[in-house]
Formats: structure tokens, C-alpha cells, sequence
């Protein structure tokens, strides 16, 4: 097994982002696309990653940190070109590993097997790899130049001719580099060029120089779609869902319509779910197999066990676990809240800070009242209990074993286990009162048409 330095470019302000969020901070399917390339990174196998960032950038740090604990960050203090933004890396590259490759941050759509891909040629004996692609308009984009098959230079758009603008094969931005002679090609790099910025492709021809080949692996045009407007990051989102799509699918979900169905990056999704039409998924979800989401429900750091039924039009929130079997309705939401095996919860309800034992069924419009303005408190409902139809329950309390609450209550005292607990004021009739109010009330009145 060769070593692998990924060294991740992140130094992009992204100002067409029109944001006062560093480019590579924006989202895709629930995380950073800065969270994404590390991730590639290290399912890429990357012994080391090392990030690149602007002067200033801290919290392009702190993203870099959190998604990659053993990440190391280099700060590039001045924007002199894709070379001198590598060198920035210099220490991390001196340690000597076999393969280097070079990712964009904003290029959030590469799959590991690429890079596995596109290092290949190192193995073989390459000094420099490429990942090219066929963009619909090459505008813009470094052409590759070969000579019989072979990688001879890159030349960026603004140095190319018109011959070579009409070359159609471009780089993609990722690159691999021989880790024992990638500080020597990219010292000998020099800036005389249209932008006079020290090019990371002139490594290329600088490697043919000195007698050493490169190669090239093209990619689907798809996958390195980088972002630069948050029209290509919606594009790029769309991409993600599409495959996320996909995945869940193939791992034996149905999706009634996939198009309709937003998935996180680290959604996990059973065998035999049925995921109704337009369902969104948040950070942090995990149906377990068989298990229904009916349309219209937003889910999000929930856990949902095997057979259980979710909406339509419910919202589970972080800390929601359903055990198999449970039931939760429509205008239902639940937040940090335990529902055992078998409890229902079918309709226009919030039961929040809970938990609430095997089998108990909640009736229409309970409301656990968890919040006093200060803290958040826990409501304890046993197993086998039946709390009545719009009963509120005022946290701290419990309701035990067994028990039954009358509809209609407000529960402020503990409950105990088979006891029948009635929180609300007592019926009064009193016979005839309303004919003799009506006539009072319409004494003097025209009669009514
Ligand atoms: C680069 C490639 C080009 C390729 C294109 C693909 C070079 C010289 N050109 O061109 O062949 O087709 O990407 O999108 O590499 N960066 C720094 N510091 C710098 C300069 C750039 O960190 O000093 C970062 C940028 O933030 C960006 C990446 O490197 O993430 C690429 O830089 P950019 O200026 O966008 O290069 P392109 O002209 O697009
Ligand atoms: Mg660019």
C-alpha cells in the first residue's frame, strides 16, 4: 500500500457566493463542502490531510478540525497561484509520502474510487497524474496537451492558443503527484505567465523536463463540478440527492418519488422502508428496516425502529427514538423523546423530553409542557398508560404503569401506576337554564327571520 498526503486547497473567498460565509462553508446534503473533500480524503485512504486556507480563514479552520480531527492547517498568507497554495503545505509534503493529490475544497462531488483512479498512474511509474474531464464549454478551464496518448503540458485558458482552446479534454483540478520529487517540481514552477501566478499544471511539463511521464484519468463531468454561485452549489446539491437517491434504493428502500425525497449525507436507511413523497431528512437519521414515513414529514436526528409509522406530516426532531411498531401521526412532533415498542401517538400532539413505556397510547392534542422559560423538564409516562384526549402534562411529573388520564386534563402531580387521574373542572347541568336565558336575552327583540 502506497502513503497517501491529500493536500485539500481551500483558500477561495468565493465572492460570487455573494456571502459573508467562506466559500467552501456552504452546505450540501447537511454538511460543509469542505466536510465533503475531507471526507473523500480520508476514505481515500490519505494517511494525512493537510488543509490550505486564506489569512484570516479561522473558521475555515475550525470546520477543517471538526470534520477531520487530524487534519493540519496551513495558511497561505498571499494568493500567488494553485503551486505556491501546495508549497503552503511544504512541511506536510517533506515528510515524504508516495502519492500527494491535490483537491479542491469547492469541488465537492469526488468519490474516493477516483481518486484511487487517478492515482494509478503513480503506481505505474508517473511522476504527475490529472483528472481531466469534457466540460460542455471548455471557456475557462486548462486544456491537455498530449503527443500520441501522451500528457505533454497543461495550458490554462488564458495562455492557450486559439489551436489549443479547441482542445476539449480539460483538468478537472485535482492533480497526484510521485511524493518523493512533488517539492522538486513544484519549486522548479515559475510565474511567466498570462496571470503571473505560479501554476500547480506547469508541474507537468516541468516532470516531461526532466524526463518523467504523466498521466491522465478522465472523470464524468458530473463529478467535478466545482461551485462558485449558489446556482452551481444548488446544482451540486442536486448531484448529491441524486446519488443519495440512488444508494437508499439500492439498499432496498422505496422511494415512491425519489425526486421529492431530500436525504443527509449520513442518512441511514433499512431494507423494505417506504419513504412516501416529499419527506425531508435532516443530520442524523436511522430507519430501521420496514419502517413507513409518510409524506410530508421532516425527520432529523431521530432514530425510527423497525416497523414503525411515521406521518404524514410529522415531525421527529434530534433525539426522537421510536422503538418497533410505534405510530406517529400527522401534526405530531417529537423532540428528545423515547417511545418503547408499540406506543401510538396518532394525532396533533408534542411530546418532548420524554419517555413513554411500551404500548401506552397518547391521545389527540397531548402536549408534555417541558419548558418553564428557564429549563427543560422530563416528563415520565410508564407502559400500558392511556393519557386522554388534550391532557397537558406539566414537567416535571410522571404518569405510571397502567394508568389512565382523563381527557380534558392538566397534569401537575405524579400519576401513580393503575390509578385513573382526572385534572379538570367537574361537569355542572343545570336543566332548563339556556330556554330561559334565550328568552331573557331576546326580550324586546324583532323575531328572527
Ligand atoms: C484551475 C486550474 C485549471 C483547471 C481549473 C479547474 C491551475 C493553474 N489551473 O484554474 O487548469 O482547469 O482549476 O477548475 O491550477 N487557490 C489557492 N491559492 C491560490 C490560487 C488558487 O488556494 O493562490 C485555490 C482556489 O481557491 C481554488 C483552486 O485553488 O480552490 C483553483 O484556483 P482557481 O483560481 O479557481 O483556478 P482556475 O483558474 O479555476
Ligand atoms: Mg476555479
Amino acid at each position: 500500500m502506497r502513503s497517501l498526503l491529500v493536500i485539500v486547497l481551500a483558500a477561495g473567498e468565493g465572492t460570487r457566493m455573494r456571502s459573508s460565509r467562506p466559500k467552501v462553508l456552504h452546505a450540501l446534503a447537511g454538511r460543509s463542502m469542505l466536510a465533503h473533500v475531507l471526507d473523500t480524503a480520508t476514505r481515500a485512504g490519505a494517511a494525512q490531510v493537510a488543509v490550505v486556507i486564506g489569512p484570516d480563514h479561522d473558521a475555515v479552520a475550525d470546520e477543517a478540525r471538526r470534520a477531520a480531527p487530524e487534519a493540519e492547517v496551513f495558511v497561505q498568507t498571499e494568493r500567488r497561484g494553485t503551486a505556491d497554495a501546495v508549497l503552503a503545505a511544504r512541511e506536510a509534503l517533506a515528510r515524504g509520502f508516495d502519492d500527494v493529490v491535490v483537491m479542491y475544497g469547492d469541488t465537492p462531488l469526488v468519490r474516493p474510487e477516483t481518486l484511487a483512479a487517478l492515482r494509478a498512474p503513480l503506481a505505474a511509474g508517473a511522476a504527475v497524474a490529472v483528472l481531466g474531464f469534457r466540460p460542455e464549454d471548455p471557456a475557462g478551464y486548462g486544456r491537455l496537451l498530449t503527443d500520441e496518448g501522451e500528457l505533454v503540458a497543461i495550458r490554462e485558458d488564458k495562455d492557450a492558443s486559439p489551436a489549443e482552446k479547441a482542445i476539449g479534454l480539460c483538468n478537472a483540478g485535482l492533480m497526484a503527484f510521485d511524493g518523493r520529487v512533488a517539492l522538486d517540481l513544484l519549486g522548479r514552477i515559475g510565474n511567466a505567465n498570462a496571470k503571473g501566478e505560479f501554476y500547480l499544471t506547469d508541474a507537468v511539463e516541468v516532470a516531461r523536463s526532466l524526463g518523467r511521464r504523466s498521466g491522465v484519468h478522465e472523470a464524468a463531468v458530473e463529478e467535478v463540478a466545482g461551485v462558485n454561485s449558489r446556482a452551481q452549489l444548488a446544482e451540486a446539491e442536486a448531484l448529491m440527492q441524486a446519488r443519495l437517491r440512488r444508494a437508499a434504493l439500492d439498499g432496498g428502500a422505496t422511494l415512491v418519488a425519489p425526486q421529492t425525497v431530500f436525504f443527509c449525507h449520513d442518512t441511514r436507511i433499512g431494507r423494505d422502508v417506504l419513504v412516501e413523497p416529499n419527506v425531508v431528512f435532516g443530520p442524523g437519521v436511522h430507519i430501521e428496516d420496514g419502517a413507513t414515513i409518510r409524506a410530508f414529514s421532516h425527520v432529523e436526528g431521530a432514530h425510527v425502529g423497525a416497523g414503525a409509522i411515521v406521518g404524514p406530516f410529522a415531525r421527529l426532531r434530534p433525539g426522537a427514538e421510536l422503538g418497533q411498531g410505534v405510530h406517529v401521526g400527522n401534526f405530531v412532533e417529537i423532540k428528545a423523546a423515547d417511545l418503547a415498542p408499540g406506543v401510538k401517538v396518532n394525532h396533533l400532539s408534542y411530546v418532548g423530553d420524554s419517555s413513554v413505556g411500551a404500548n401506552t397510547n397518547i391521545g389527540a392534542g397531548t402536549i408534555t409542557c417541558n419548558y418553564d422559560g428557564f429549563r427543560k423538564h422530563r416528563t415520565l409516562i410508564g407502559a400500558n398508560s392511556f393519557i386522554g384526549t388534550n391532557t397537558l402534562l406539566v414537567a416535571p411529573v410522571s404518569v405510571g404503569d397502567g394508568a389512565y388520564v382523563g381527557t380534558g386534563s392538566v397534569i401537575t402531580e405524579d400519576v401513580p401506576a393503575d390509578a385513573l387521574a382526572i385534572g379538570r373542572a367537574r361537569q355542572v347541568n343545570k336543566p332548563g337554564f339556556a330556554a330561559r336565558l334565550r328568552e331573557r336575552l331576546s326580550a324586546g327583540l324583532a323575531p328572527k327571520k
